[in-house]
């Protein structure tokens, strides 16, 4: 069968998914609100190929025999049951940024897998179906589907739970420049650190408010509202790790240079630099700003020696074949 390659975007939550109502459907807590980042993408070829005899997985151009090669056998096999068909595929996919340290490589890697193995098996799905399919690989990679600015209702069914835009890439120029504290690997994954999301004492009153905060989200959204848009993503990022500080066993993504980092965001601020931060699970830090102080902000982050690197996001299209 012929090959298709696919690239996908990571996407940047700003309201973000932490929590599983059903763990078998990954069917998330609450809902949340994400941009396709065009600086973080995955490439991902597919190929059936008869002769194999199990799946051969590719990930930076080092073949992978651990849990990752079992998560994408896992997904295929999904993919291999909506077809009817068993045949084994290769799988080449490459990051053109560092996997693991909360870049959300899961995201694109799950999008483009999911666009890549379906056409390449002969299946034709909608954006919905496409979303609600990565959804199950690893759930923000539901939010790499759609293009642009992206809402994944968290829904009761598996149909019901899947991201669509809210609006295209070019409608509003904000930009995610994240600075690259440690290009180590984290240590616990987003998935073993959701599993305790519920032992945090801070976890109910969060789920009790999270509809309100997407509502109002939506709200500045909708009016290009930067301020309050800035101060809500920025407060969300802490009663995130103010769950995950305070969960059993703790979580504790952050690393010394991502304290500098926040502190600094603060500081920029104060001097008229408008620019807030948010972070997942890693110790990179994501700075939120608008498209007119980027060069300024980059320059400033110079002064930050624990910042290795940065990488320039604006909002980007979802999962593309392009080949
Ligand atoms: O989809 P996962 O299992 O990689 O979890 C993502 C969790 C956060 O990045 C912290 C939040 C989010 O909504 O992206």
């Amino acid at each position: 069968m012929p090959s298709t390659t696919v690239i996908a975007p990571s996407n940047i939550a700003f309201i973000k998914y932490w929590g599983k109502k059903d763990d078998v459907l990954r069917l998330p807590t609450n809902g949340s609100i994400s941009m396709c980042t065009s600086g973080l993408l995955t490439k991902t070829t597919v190929e059936f190929d008869e002769s194999l005899t199990e799946d051969q997985v590719m990930i930076n151009e080092t073949e992978v025999l651990d849990f990752k090669k079992d998560k994408v056998s896992k997904h295929l096999d999904r993919v291999r049951k909506m077809a009817g068909k068993t045949t084994k595929a290769k799988i080449i996919t490459t990051n053109n940024f560092p996997s693991s340290t909360g870049l959300s490589s899961s995201a694109s890697g799950f999008a483009a897998l999911s666009l890549a193995a379906t056409r390449a098996i002969g299946l034709e799905l909608s954006e919905k179906e496409l979303s609600i399919l990565a959804r199950q690989g690893s759930g923000s990679a539901c939010r790499s589907i759609p293009s642009g600015f992206v809402e994944w209702l968290d829904g009761d069914t598996s149909e019901e739970s899947y991201a669509h835009t809210l609006y295209p890439a070019d409608y509003w120029d904000i930009c995610d420049v994240v600075a690259i504290v440690n290009q180590g690997p984290k240590d616990v994954s987003s998935t073993i650190g959701q599993e305790s999301a519920e032992t945090s004492p801070f976890f109910q009153p969060r789920k009790q408010h999270m509809k309100a905060k997407i509502s109002e989200i939506k709200t500045y959204m909708n009016n290009r509202d930067f301020t309050p848009f800035g101060e809500l993503l920025e407060a969300e990022a802490l009663e995130l790790h103010s769950i995950m500080l305070t969960s059993r066993p703790s979580l504790i993504y952050w690393e010394p240079g991502t304290v500098k980092l926040m502190k600094f965001c603060k500081q920029l601020r104060k001097e008229g630099l408008e620019v807030y931060f948010t972070i997942n699970t890693g110790q990179d830090v994501h700075l939120i700003t608008q498209k007119a102080d980027v060069a300024r902000l980059q320059e400033r982050l110079k002064e930050i020696p624990d910042v290795r690197e940065t990488i320039v996001n604006y909002a980007s299209n979802g999962a593309m074949v392009v080949e």
